[in-house]
């Protein structure tokens, strides 16, 4: 059985505990059961331990009333099944610590991130609080609202919903199914589902340039989609001037690192002192380590002299290549490959080392494989070489340098 993410949620003593635990029949490995709940007073003492004598021996049990994203990303990482118990009693200790809702839900989104991330299935717990008579007081309103927003947050997202019904779990959603998108008069109805747009937005936000690689092999397959996403990607007049040359030969690795290191040495000419040392600290490549190098070209020659879209920018058959790289890098980071992009090359010595005919031009050359941790931040970021420039200085209006007018773009945090 694959990892999964299932959310359980119903009534007080619905029988959603017995469900979660009953799980761990689908899945083997280690069985860890995080709770949130804290022992405050005699009641929640005999609760808890009636939880305990409920499980048995081989659970590991952990306590984290204020942090189970840190402990989920900790324990999460064998394969097996981990319960955690529970949202709405975690979202109330937060309340409790003086928490606002705009950040008990940004905790709560970090928490099901964390729990797609895992490497063991989790089953998350919760409540349906939202089914009685408005609560008197206002924490009471505020405690249910945030409540039900966090549930629709898990549930979009996990793989499995199951609502318990005095002890009978009823199917709400199953793999395969999509959570309908929420109607909205505002929304465009080709718009992507939450569960999609998360998706390619961790796509996005989680690529990153990397160098260091372990040697676990490329699967095939996994290449095979990641070229067939570039080769969906836009391209003027439909030229679709690329190719891929997929290279494995260490020989032929060998000449591209020679390459590297006599560009390299002449790149190092251009800083002086401190900067110097540190461009000579960083990593740049990872041309030998990487099992798979690919070097991505264009053929300006592809459709003819002439190509539609083509005439007055000569250039955008080099821009199509890009769009097709900047899939394949999101295709890779979905796929759980590492790319780096080699740029510090002598294009023409390259060209002699892989036989390119002179009317086609290498455009990137990319290393790619596994690596242990895909960096938080660029690398050159944390090195201290660049930080990301604020994007709300590189937007215009209606002309270089201009101010907004009527409209103006709303930027997330
Ligand atoms: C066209 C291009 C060429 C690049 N060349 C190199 C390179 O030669 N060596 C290197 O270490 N990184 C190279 N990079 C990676 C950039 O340094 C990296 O994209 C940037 O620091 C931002 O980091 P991120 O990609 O992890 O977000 C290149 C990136 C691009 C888009």
């Amino acid at each position: 059985m694959s990892k999964k993410t299932i959310l359980v949620t119903g009534g007080c003593r619905s029988g959603k505990s017995r469900y979660a635990l009953s799980l761990s029949q689908r899945f083997k490995g280690k069985k860890i059961f995080l709770a949130t709940a804290q022992a405050l007073d005699e009641e929640m003492r005999e609760r808890i331990e009636i939880h305990k004598k409920e499980r048995g021996k081989d659970w590991t049990a952990i306590e984290e009333p204020l942090d189970p994203v840190s402990a989920l990303k900790r324990e999460g990482r064998r394969e097996g099944l981990l319960i955690v118990d529970c949202l709405t009693l975690w979202i109330c200790n937060l309340m409790m610590a003086g928490w606002d809702r705009e950040s008990i839900l940004k905790r709560v989104h970090e928490l099901v991130s964390e729990c797609q991330r895992a490497h063991c299935s989790v089953a998350l717990i919760t409540n349906e609080v939202g089914a009685g008579i408005v609560p008197e007081n206002k924490l009471g309103r505020d405690f249910r609202d945030i409540a039900g927003e966090a549930n629709q947050l898990a549930a979009q997202s996990f793989d499995e919903v199951t609502l318990m019904v005095s002890g009978i779990p009823v199917a709400v959603k199953r793999p395969g199914e999509e959570a309908a998108p929420a109607v909205d008069a505002g929304k465009s109805p080709h718009e992507f589902t939450e569960t999609k747009k998360q998706g390619l937005y961790e796509a996005i936000y989680k690529r990153r340039d990397v160098r260091h690689f372990t040697s676990r092999a490329v699967d095939p397959a996994a290449l095979g989609k990641i070229l067939h996403a570039a080769h969906h990607a836009g391209s003027v007049g439909f030229m679709q001037p690329w190719n891929f040359i997929v290279i494995d030969d260490p020989e032929t690795k060998r000449k591209v690192k020679k390459n590297f290191q006599a560009a390299n040495s002449a790149a190092a000419l251009n800083y002086q002192g401190d900067r110097k040392k540190l461009y000579g600290s960083l990593k740049l490549e990872g041309i030998v380590e990487a099992p798979i190098n690919i070097c991505v070209t264009c053929d300006s020659s592809r459709l003819g002299p002439h190509v539609l879209g083509r005439d007055t920018i000569r250039e955008t058959d080099v821009y199509s290549v890009c769009c097709a790289i900047q899939n394949l890098w999101l295709a890779a980071r979905a796929e759980g490959l590492a790319v780096g992009w080699l740029s510090i090359l002598s294009r023409e010595q390259l060209k002699r080392d892989l036989e390119i005919p002179d009317r086609v031009t290498p455009v990137a050359y990319l290393c790619i494989g596994h690596t242990e941790d895909f960096y938080e931040k660029p690398m050159l970021e944390t090195r201290g070489w660049e930080t990301r420039l604020p994007l709300s200085a590189l937007i215009y209006y209606n002309k270089w340098n201009g101010s907004p007018g009527s409209f103006s773009v709303a930027l997330p945090d």
